[in-house]
């Protein structure tokens, strides 16, 4: 291989990025055999006759590309399950594009919507795929902050956030990493500056079913004038514990529909085939189903918050997902990366630090989220060692 300098390789798109630091946290949590409470991913099975349908699927031959938009039973499955949910009303063969998980929805709905130059509002903190994909659309973000205890935002503040060019607000409800639920009056502020500046809202609803003490998840499309200017982004991976099947699904008005099929198309051409007819299967599920999923992550919330109250932190309890953040001021670091690096070398316990939840590394730097998708058995040895370390 010939030498010089091989940075004119690297995009100007990818050159700006940075690794993702739960990744990061994730390969040294693994290194040194540490309990993972950083990455949002169950280590218990997924539903039997979820993965059952997926065995019968392969069995029965269905190997091949599915039609690019979405398998028709899986479309139909999810038109059939927002009818009974939400009561709305979808076309499958025109609202509704199935695509690799809603990481891909989310980035094939803002190639889709988006040019340079345009501006997306973004809250923060925020699930940190949203910068990236704002930055490989050329979008320039605006950014409002959601402040603890409640995370709620000042109405003067996601005012000023909208100007002449903004083409969208993304709102991530029930939301990582904060368990923020926004309330129908938050949306309904949402839902007025979208109409007003005509824009469009892209809403992440991966946890829409993990709901804890009555909180109520309201689907920004339910309000008056956003159906025809929201594009919604969800997946299999949270409801159905299936992270690594990559099912996920954007619905949206036709003409948007068109433009987000376009993109998904040349990007990944379709998700799992087999994969989509168990997706047709656990959509259909009975209602009891999502009422166990909620009642399964209460238990597990309130066992971490137990645990790391016992262990001195300072919480702010969820409403939704399955996240909690935790105040480090009291733990002698002023640098949560730090802090999150000696906890997974001393207590053997990781977690990911707050300031990757934000667009200055300088802010977040006193909390870190733990996340509680585990076995209670995980998340008792976690305590153990958090006990342990932080205690003796
Ligand atoms: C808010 C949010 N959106 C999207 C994702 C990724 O979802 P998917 O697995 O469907 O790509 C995650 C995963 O942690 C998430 O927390």
């Amino acid at each position: 291989m010939r030498g010089g300098d091989r940075s004119r390789f690297a995009s100007e798109r990818v050159s700006g990025f940075t690794e993702s630091v739960i990744r990061e946290m994730t390969r040294l949590a693994l290194r040194h055999g540490a309990v993972n409470l950083a990455q949002g991913f169950p280590d218990f099975p997924a539903p039997t006759e979820v993965k059952e349908a997926a065995r019968r699927a392969i069995a029965a031959d269905i190997n091949q590309y599915a039609i690019t938009w979405g398998s028709k039973h899986l479309r139909d499955a999810i038109a059939a399950k927002y009818k009974r949910t939400y009561g709305v009303e979808l076309d499958p063969e025109r609202e509704i594009t199935v695509c690799c998980g809603s990481t891909e929805g989310m980035m094939a709905s803002l190639l889709a919507v988006t040019n340079p130059g345009d501006e997306i509002i973004i809250f923060q903190p925020y699930y940190e795929n949203y910068g990236p994909d704002a930055k490989l659309c050329g979008a320039a973000r605006r950014f409002v902050s959601l402040h603890p205890p409640g995370w709620r935002f000042d109405p003067d503040e996601l005012r000023a956030a909208f100007t002449s060019k903004t083409k969208a607000i993304i709102l991530n409800s029930p939301n990582n990493p904060t368990g923020k639920v926004f309330t129908s009056e938050e949306l309904a502020m949402v839902a007025s500056h979208c109409r007003e500046h005509d824009c469009l809202a892209i809403t992440d609803e991966i946890y829409e079913h993990i709901l804890y003490d009555g909180a109520q998840h309201i689907p920004l499309m339910t309000l008056d004038g956003m159906r025809e200017r929201t594009l919604l982004v969800n997946s299999m991976s949270k409801t159905w514990s299936v992270t690594g099947w990559r099912v996920g699904w954007v619905i949206a008005p036709p003409d948007i529909t068109g433009s987000v099929r376009k993109v998904h198309d040349f990007l990944t051409v379709g998700a799992a085939a087999p994969l989509q007819e168990a997706g047709a299967v656990a959509l259909s599920l009975p209602e009891e189903y999502y009422i166990q999923l909620a009642e399964s992550y209460r238990g597990r919330r309130d066992r971490l918050i137990t645990i790391l109250r016992e262990c001195g932190f300072t919480l702010y309890p969820p409403r939704g997902a399955y996240y909690i953040m935790a105040s480090v001021e009291r733990s002698g670091f002023n640098d949560d990366v730090a802090y999150v690096r000696h906890l997974i070398e001393t207590a053997r316990v990781a977690a990911v630090p707050g300031s990757s939840f934000f667009e200055s590394k300088t802010d977040g730097t006193a909390l870190i989220r733990f996340c509680f998708c585990k076995k209670y058995e995980t998340l008792d040895l976690a305590g153990e060692r958090l006990r342990r370390s932080l205690l003796s």
